[in-house]
């Protein structure tokens, strides 16, 4: 790589401030889906681009995506088209879509499946030897195309390839802290630590992607991994960058309940896309109350509440869990639709998924809301920050289809890696304050300097308990202020976190420097939900129960202002007439409706 080392350096009370300084282009921050596919399209564009992951290679949320990637090629169902797939886009995001995102993506997705086949991705084939689909929730079409359960880790593993075989720098276990503007206020590098070294990395560069995914950790159930703390949403708004409808918080209606060390752990929605039932404790199979036409296949946010519900009924199982079966598919058909979930179940829970059923509660697995970019180049309000994937926002509106995300973070990660190497192309020289970067290397080794400070696991599990219990499926006014209490004392106890021990493989300072991304994370979600009295999609207010076109069909955008959250309603970019046309309304069947 492009590397020199910036002189050894010792601050006042002696901590190590010195930094590796790295060159490129272009840093693509995140090497899930759309990371690595923003970093092939750059590469390929000719500029130098680095590629930096907090975690592994290869180990992002994108694998949790697993029963499939929406993208109408008809192989199945040859009625599908594009159209359909932005109309159901669309209908389940409730209307606060960006429509252009939703119409880019509903026409440009088939073609990124394609390219993944092309790429090397072996997906289940058709009799004839085509790309199979399967049907998901809420897609009026069999649309999935997918490789077993294992969809996103198939995609992972294709992408993979093609960043190795291109020789893309890239590296691995490297934390992001915070990105910095020139004078002008343009991109102009970034500050990042090696885990395993506890070295500090400057990058220096014109532009930055950011594909971190989203904040699914500041839950105490949820199917993301540790990695998810929404950094890249807390670094674009400490830069200056809006965020947008950060209160769309997607539950997976399917999580494991137990073991304890499992729970939250992703049950992939293709069980149901395969024929799986729910049932409540009594063998009621309850979704024909709550969608009698689409059932086990109903919306995401639908079938979780109606899960939840069952639950807080009184009708759930002794563990808190309502049951799914697949058991008539037969063992062979399982073993080879769904692979994982047969291993998964019989490996931690000792359950055989072709003979007993699964106990299954709703799990934190998706932000809609994030950064807000602009629908054609991914760019944010700040030049030369551009984000894609989870981390973005406009395209699921109030609530994400399954599979969509997988379409999503190839549709906008190429889109994203094609529009900064336009944009560095046309860019000369950035100038990079010096007294930006002490500040920033003093900011992030504070942890280090206190002695008796907080403790930053307790801090992260005070979040997320938080998070659940006043943030969760069905939301009020009354918790959502008390969690807001709670956040912002987590808030002020994170000004004095602590990390012990020496730099190197550190978990208490990555985790001290995720804590304060977290707190805003949440501040932003729950200031968002206080905002927005009424219900829709996945944003449910017992205390607003209906849906309010005449005066919610807005985006909720937060920007910062003197220091504080400053929320904005604006609203929906207008569809033109005809595309409001393709939208089909008439399947909508409310759960507020239908519950009784
Ligand atoms: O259930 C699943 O396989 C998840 C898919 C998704 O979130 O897109």
């Amino acid at each position: 790589m492009w590397a020199n080392t910036g002189s050894s350096q010792k601050s006042l009370d002696n901590l190590d401030t010195s930094y590796l300084t790295l060159e490129c282009d272009i840093l693509i921050v995140g090497a899930g889906g759309a990371g690595m596919r923003a970093a092939i399209e750059a590469f390929d564009k000719g500029s130098k681009v680095i590629l930096v992951c907090k975690s592994l290679l290869g180990k992002a949320h994108t694998v949790m995506a697993e029963g499939g990637i929406a993208a109408s090629l008809g192989n199945v169902d040859p009625e599908d088209n594009w159209q359909v797939h932005f109309s159901d886009t669309v209908v389940e995001g409730q209307s606060i879509n960006n429509w252009r995102m939703a119409e880019l993506f509903a026409k440009e997705a088939p073609e990124r499946v394609l390219e993944l086949e092309r790429y090397g991705a072996l997906f289940d084939r058709t009799d004839v030897g085509k790309i199979m689909q399967r049907p998901f929730g809420a897609h009026t079409y069999r649309r999935l195309c997918f490789v077993g359960d294992r969809t996103g880790l198939e995609m992972i593993r294709t992408l993979q390839d093609q960043v190795l075989k291109r020789d893309i720098p890239y590296l691995a276990e490297t934390d992001i802290s915070n990105i910095f503007l020139s004078p002008s206020g343009v991109v102009a590098g970034a500050l990042g630590i090696r885990i395993g070294t506890g070295e500090l990395i400057l990058f220096k560069c014109k532009a930055v992607v950011l594909a971190t995914g989203g904040c699914g950790k500041v839950y105490s159930v949820t199917s993301n991994s540790w990695e998810s703390t929404g950094d890249g949403i807390a670094i674009a708004y400490r830069a200056g960058a809006e965020l947008m409808d950060m209160e769309m918080i997607q539950f997976h209606p399917t999580g494991m309940i137990y073991p304890a060390g499992v729970r939250g752990l992703l049950i992939t929605e293709a069980v149901r896309g395969e024929g799986g039932i729910l049932t409540n404790v009594n063998g009621e199979r309850f979704m024909e109350k709550y969608d009698s036409k689409r059932l086990e296949l109903s919306a995401r946010d639908v079938v979780a509440r109606s899960i939840y519900s069952e639950i807080a009924a009184g009708r759930g199982t002794p563990n808190g869990a309502v049951y799914l079966d697949i058991r008539q598919r037969g063992p062979d058909y399982i073993k080879k639709k769904l692979p994982s979930m047969y291993y998964q179940f019989l490996e931690f829970a000792n359950i055989d998924i072709t003979k007993q059923k699964m106990e299954v509660a709703p799990t934190v697995h998706y932000q809609m809301g994030g950064v807000r970019v602009d629908p054609e180049t991914c760019e944010t309000s700040v030049k030369g920050l551009y984000a894609a994937g989870e981390v973005a926002c406009g395209l699921h509106g109030a609530n994400r289809l399954g599979g969509n995300s997988l379409s999503d973070i190839l549709v906008f990660g190429k889109r994203a890696g094609y529009a900064a190497s336009d944009y560095v192309r046309g860019c000369g020289d950035v100038e990079l304050s010096q007294e930006d970067i002490q500040k920033e290397i003093a900011r992030i080794l504070a942890p280090f300097r206190i002695t008796s400070g907080e403790n930053p696991f307790e801090l992260k599990e005070r979040i997320a308990q938080t998070m659940w219990k006043y943030v969760g499926i069905v939301k009020n006014e009354e918790d959502l202020r008390k969690g807001l209490d709670q956040i912002l004392l987590i808030k002020l106890d994170s000004k004095n976190v602590q990390a012990k021990g020496t730099r190197a493989f550190n978990q208490s300072w990555v985790d001290s420097l995720s804590v304060w991304n977290m707190v805003l994370d949440c501040e932003a979600i729950i200031r968002s939900a206080l905002e927005r009295k009424e219900s829709r999609g996945a944003h449910y207010r017992s205390d607003f129960p209906q849906k309010d076109d005449a005066n919610w069909l807005v985006n909720i955008v937060i920007r910062q202002k003197d220091g504080q959250m400053n929320l904005d309603r604006i609203p929906v970019p207008k569809m033109p007439p005809e595309y409001e046309k393709l939208i089909n309304r008439d399947e909508i069947l409310l759960w507020k409706k239908s519950a009784k």
